[in-house]
């Protein structure tokens, strides 16, 4: 990763006795279906308690901020399959000083003297609200917790961290019933400047309106009730801009090996496996129909009707962004695929493709190079 964390390569998802990758992806559809053989581990990952869900902070993170605490849940991923803690921070506005973060969490103790004088009062103030606890369904003040001492509440930037993610995840707040409801892998926070829909369902067209109904929403599940007895806390729209605008100022990692002007390759700095991967990608592989550079994002919601394989059917998700790809696992909008080589696996099924190993290994080659 960035900052030289290593990371897993392989596919890891499970196959049934006697099947292998190849056998799969020449079968059709309904006959994995009819067989039962597409793999659990491209089925729907459920929260480790889904019938009550919430917010879910892994150990690392546990360790430094006991806060974020649950005496009623574990994390339920190890520690190789996440992204760096504490990630590395790339400010659009400084691209020279390259990672800002200087190996620390931004929290509420360290933002003001970390970032005053190198962004804007306005974009100061942004910080100032990303890094403050408010109430939410777990967290709060009320008995009706699951922290085992009352709590302020949880940051914006305790799930983003450093403007990224560390795999925290709870479930989305805008399916019922309950046991229908997407387990969210946080999303990272990186280049959103460039992307014209957020959230995996939700598809709200700005910043500043996904700022509002995350802390409004999302804290508590859709349920504007229980927000009213555990303390709900309306940002003003004022603040909200303040908000959205430190989030747009946030950059994907450096990618030396990308030409600036296309986002393509620069054939110079690339290996023969990354050319080969690139040219699947925007080749007989399709990606390309749905990632695009320089995001690699079509800023659109996509449907994969994983119900042709026997699959729960998730309905569309937006076709999240591949720059800096490397950086964010678990993969999906739940977490449910470990590594890059799974998502390869995944959509050499789901889309048809029957791409050989090594096409396989040169499209995942491509996408670290992203
Ligand atoms: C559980 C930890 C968690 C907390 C706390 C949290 N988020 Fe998020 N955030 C997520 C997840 C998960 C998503 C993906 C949501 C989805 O797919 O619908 C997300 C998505 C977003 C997005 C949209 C990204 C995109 O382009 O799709 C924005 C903006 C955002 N969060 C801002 C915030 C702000 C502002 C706060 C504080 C008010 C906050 N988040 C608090 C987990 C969290
Ligand atoms: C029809 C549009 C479409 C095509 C074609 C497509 N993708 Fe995607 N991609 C998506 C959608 C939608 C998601 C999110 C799905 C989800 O979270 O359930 C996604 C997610 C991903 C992710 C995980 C992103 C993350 O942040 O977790 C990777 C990696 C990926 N795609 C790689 C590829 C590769 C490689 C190809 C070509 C072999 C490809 N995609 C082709 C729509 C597409």
């Amino acid at each position: 990763m960035t900052k030289g964390k290593s990371q897993p390569i392989g596919p890891t998802v499970q196959l049934k006795e006697g099947l292998s990758w190849d056998k799969l992806a020449h079968m059709s559809a309904e006959d994995i279906r009819r067989q039962k053989l597409f793999p659990s581990g491209f089925m729907r990952l459920p929260h480790v308690k889904h019938e009550v869900g919430g917010q879910v902070f892994p150990q690392k993170q546990v360790e430094q901020f006991p806060r974020l605490e649950r005496f009623d849940v574990d994390f339920d991923l190890p520690d190789c399959f996440l992204p760096e803690f504490p990630s590395p921070i790339f400010l659009t506005t400084h691209p020279e000083l390259g990672d800002v973060s200087q190996g620390e969490v931004l929290n509420a103790d360290n933002f003001d003297r970390r970032f005053r004088g190198l962004i804007t009062p306005v974009q100061l103030d942004g910080l100032r609200m990303l890094v403050t606890q408010f109430p939410q369904e777990e967290f709060n003040l009320t008995p009706d917790r699951k922290s085992p001492k009352p709590s302020l509440g949880v940051a914006c930037l305790d799930c983003h961290v450093n403007f990224h993610t560390t795999g925290q995840f709870h479930l989305n707040p805008d399916t019922r019933p309950q046991r229908d409801r997407l387990r969210l892998d946080t999303v990272s926070l990186r280049g959103m400047f460039n992307q014209q829909v957020h959230g995996s369902k939700r598809s709200l067209r700005s910043v500043e309106d996904f700022t509002e109904f995350e802390q409004r929403t999302a804290y508590f599940n859709g349920d504007p009730i229980r927000a009213m007895k555990k303390g709900m806390n309306i940002i003003d729209r004022l603040q909200v801009a303040h908000m959205a605008q430190i989030q747009n100022m946030i950059d994907f990692p450096p990618a030396p090996k990308l030409d600036p002007m296309t986002g393509r390759l620069d054939r110079a700095r690339a290996s023969q496996q990354e050319i080969a991967g690139e040219e699947l990608f925007f080749g007989k592989a399709r990606c390309v129909s749905c990632h695009q550079p320089p995001a690699y994002t079509d800023h659109m919601l996509h449907d994969l009707f994983l119900e042709r394989f026997g699959a729960e059917a998730d309905g569309p998700i937006k076709s999240f962004a591949l720059r800096g790809i490397k950086d964010s696992p678990p993969y999906l909008h739940d977490g449910r695929l470990l590594t890059l080589e799974d998502t390869v696996e995944f959509f050499n099924l789901a889309a048809g493709l029957q791409l050989n190993r090594d096409a396989k290994s040169a499209l995942a080659a491509f996408m670290r190079a992203l």
